[in-house]
């Protein structure tokens, strides 16, 4: 009987299964109620008692020693199956279908504009959102408690009253005027903020391109000139532009523009209020006290400036009527404009 142990001991310490098939005719030979070590304990019966408590310890010892094997054996097997599952298999991979983004309409538009001056000679400029007073308001003339600094409603920092969001691009102006000297011919796009309450109309934060060129010779003209041909470009070859008269602290004269009414071609539409026209930018001749205080000669130098709403050129080309649909990140509306990618 011991010899048997020994025998099966010796088997079992050496048992090999390369798959769950082969695993199970181990533990069937081995444990299961007909296997070897139910055998054995039926002979165990037979075994005189003086002999009982040494070969019973040796049965026990074999039946541990048994199912300890098994089990390591399935674990083995366990573990590569999954090894040989991961290989094959990119755990990181996007799933099925991979569903293609759009460029947002803001960006559309934005590199649109960019491409348009970009041709005229303008290179791009840009600088932080988060600013210090100087560069959005003292250095574009904003005298200090000018009222003119309500017409921007801003975002100040309480416990750093000079730290601000910027509520334009002038202030990227601003920064490039500071280290270069002219000839400047400048577009500064970027995100502003303005503490508005959120409405179809208004949100606290928009998007603009702002233009700066900086020479000797501009003159009114060459604005008027550069901006309508970027009406053509943007809304087509019939646009009309007109310039009204307007005031912002950076600027004099300044003026607004208006571009003849592309819906209704002029005649007069809902869009347009009946008038024609609708106004899409603010410019003017650079301040000669902007050129001072940004260390440019005025007596040399002289410049023009224009800023535009990227939301608002979207909305004429588009008619988005809900500013908010910008920023709400509405697949339905962001793959309308996939085609005009
Ligand atoms: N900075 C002005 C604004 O944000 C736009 C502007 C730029 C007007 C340059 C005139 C000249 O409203």
């Amino acid at each position: 009987m011991l010899k048997r142990i020994q025998s099966l001991l010796e088997e079992v310490e050496n048992l090999q299964a390369s798959n769950a098939e082969e695993l199970e005719t181990l533990r069937i030979k081995y444990l299961s109620k007909k296997g070897a070590l139910s055998a054995l304990m039926a002979d165990f019966r037979d075994v005189p008692s003086e002999q009982k408590k040494e070969i019973g310890i040796r049965i026990n010892e074999l039946k541990t020693r048994a199912f300890d094997k098994i089990n390591a054996l399935r674990a083995q097997l366990e573990s590569t199956d999954s090894d040989t599952e991961v290989e094959g298999l990119d755990i990181t991979r996007t799933p099925y279908p991979i569903e293609l983004g759009s460029r947002h309409p803001l960006s559309i538009v934005k590199n649109e504009i960019i491409d348009i001056f970009s041709r005229l000679g303008f290179s791009l400029a840009e600088g932080p959102e988060v600013e210090d007073d100087w560069h959005v308001f003292g250095a574009m003339n904003f005298a200090e408690n000018h009222p003119a600094r309500d017409m921007q409603d801003t975002f100040f920092i309480e416990s750093h009253p000079d730290v601000i969001l910027r509520t334009h691009t002038s202030s990227v102006q601003s920064r490039v005027m500071e280290h270069t000297q002219p000839p400047i011919r400048i577009i500064c796009p970027g995100r502003v903020y303005r503490n508005e309450a959120i409405s179809a109309r208004a949100h606290c934060f928009f998007h603009q391109v702002e233009g700066l060129y900086v020479n000797k010779d501009v003159s009114f003209t060459d604005l008027k000139q550069v901006l309508l041909l970027f009406a053509r470009e943007m809304f087509g070859e019939d646009t009309q532009i007109r310039l009204r008269p307007s005031y912002f602290p950076f600027t004099e004269p300044s003026a607004e523009m208006d571009i003849s009414c592309h819906l209704c071609g002029g005649k007069g539409c809902s869009f347009c209020k009946g008038t024609g026209w609708v106004e899409i930018l603010g410019c003017g001749m650079v301040h000669p006290s902007v050129l001072e205080l940004n260390g440019i000669d005025s007596k040399i130098y002289k410049g023009f400036a224009f800023g535009m709403g990227v939301e608002r050129i979207t909305n004429l080309k588009y008619q988005v009527k809900d500013l908010r649909m910008f920023s709400e990140n509405d697949k339905r509306f962001l793959e309308e404009f996939t085609a005009a990618n």
